[in-house]
């Protein structure tokens, strides 16, 4: 009999972490790497949000906290939601847990029931497929390539709805392809979900503040306030606030959703670390002009890795509207043949091969459901972007017929 139980088998480890993990040991080993599979910024968190962090140690901060977070982080998050988002929660429609990442872990084990439904639009954050299954449900992927901008289409989400269905899982600014919706498209998706009031909507808007070319920001339950009552707005400081090691993510529903989250919480992790949580409180309640900055130099990056990603042979980049990624095809690399006489067969079989021939590491698009594509982060130096490019240039002009 194994130690390790069956549920295992149904999960694999996430192939992000893999690539990076990869990048690592290769640069360990002295190769020249440039490691472009990392999903954090490479800013550092802000001097005020870290002082924060310093005077709750020094104020004996250092407690257990309430499990879904301490009362000041709730009425931080609850004046977020209003500002932002025009969203409208008590504090008890809020809940705080261990980055974005727990939270949206939390939902589904606290509502999915063997066999329950929920839709994934593909190309989708590694881990939803995987955290579905780990609650016992069935991811059910619908495909969105790029000719339809990777976003789901009403027609789409209106087949894929079966009276199983629990949850819709929408990420917009995307992760992996940096698709974003308008108001008009979220709203025509809305319309559809009005229609069956049976399924409940999982947003996750951890992008929510990389967005460019002055695109609006929008959310569900904000642009169909009809869903309200079946939407659970996900959220975190790590993307915006350069905060990825802090592990602060939160969330705001129903009432009886969020408490459900809080028993599961409960008897896992408890409450997320008390420093961090101060250091939230101060994210949001603190100056936000950096994030404009920010973003204005990730605007930049995406600029210059779609026009020259764009040049190299058998790589087509869209120009994504927000998070940090470019999803580009490589489809015209598939059925050439490296320098060494392999044949490039499949994406993972290009991001080998640019690992391999010129050290630099990029995530293949099976990992995120839609494939022949491979996913860039540009969360990096403008530097070490440009020889990236190049090198990637050259790997497919090296490529033969
Ligand atoms: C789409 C998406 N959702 C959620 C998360 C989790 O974020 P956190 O670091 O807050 O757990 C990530 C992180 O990569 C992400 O890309």
């Amino acid at each position: 009999m194994s130690i390790i139980a069956s549920r295992l088998s149904r999960i694999k480890p996430s192939p992000t972490i893999a690539v990076t993990q990869k990048a690592r040991e290769l640069a360990a080993a002295g190769r020249d790497v440039i490691g472009l599979g990392a999903g954090e910024p490479d800013f550092d968190t802000p001097d005020n949000i870290k002082d924060a962090a310093i005077k709750a140690i020094q104020a004996g901060d250092t407690k257990y906290t309430a499990v879904d977070g301490t009362p000041a982080l709730k009425k931080a998050i609850c004046a977020k939601f209003e500002r932002e988002n025009g969203l409208k929660y008590a504090p008890d429609q809020i809940t705080v847990g261990v980055g974005g990442k727990q939270v949206l872990y939390n939902a589904l084990m606290a509502t999915l029931n063997p066999g329950d439904e929920v839709i994934i639009p593909a190309p989708y954050w590694v881990s939803y497929p995987d955290m579905v299954e780990l609650a016992e449900g069935t991811p059910v992927f619908v495909s969105c390539p790029a000719e339809q901008g990777f976003k789901l289409q009403p027609a789409d989400l209106e087949k894929a709805i079966t009276p199983k269905t629990k949850w819709l899982i929408l990420n917009s600014p995307s992760n992996p392809s940096g698709a974003a919706y308008t108001r008009d498209e979220m709203k025509a998706l809305t319309d559809v979900l009005v229609k069956h009031p049976h399924v409940w909507v999982m947003t996750d808007d951890m992008y929510e503040h990389l967005l460019y070319d002055g695109i609006e920001f929008v959310t569900p339950a904000q642009v169909e306030p009809a869903l309200y009552d079946r939407t659970l707005t996900v959220n975190g400081v790590s993307k915006s606030y350069a905060m990825t090691g802090w592990r602060i993510g939160y969330a705001g529903g129903p009432k009886a959703l969020i408490k459900a989250m809080g028993v599961i919480q409960s008897q896992s992790t408890s409450n997320p670390t008390s420093i961090a949580q101060a250091a939230a409180v101060e994210a949001l309640n603190g100056p936000q002009d950096f994030i404009k900055e920010r973003a204005a130099v990730f605007s930049q990056r995406r600029d210059l890795v779609v026009s020259m990603l764009n040049q190299a042979t058998g790589i087509s980049c869209p120009k994504p509207e927000g998070a940090f990624y470019v999803y580009p095809s490589c489809a015209g690399t598939i059925g050439k043949k490296t320098p060494d006489g392999k044949v490039i067969e499949t994406d993972e079989d290009f991001v080998t091969y640019l690992l391999e021939s010129e050290g630099v590491a990029v995530v293949q698009g099976s990992a995120f459901g839609l494939a022949p594509h491979f996913r860039i982060s540009y969360a990096t130096s403008t530097e070490a972007l440009e020889e990236a490019c190049k090198r990637i240039q050259r790997a497919c002009g090296n490529l033969k017929d």
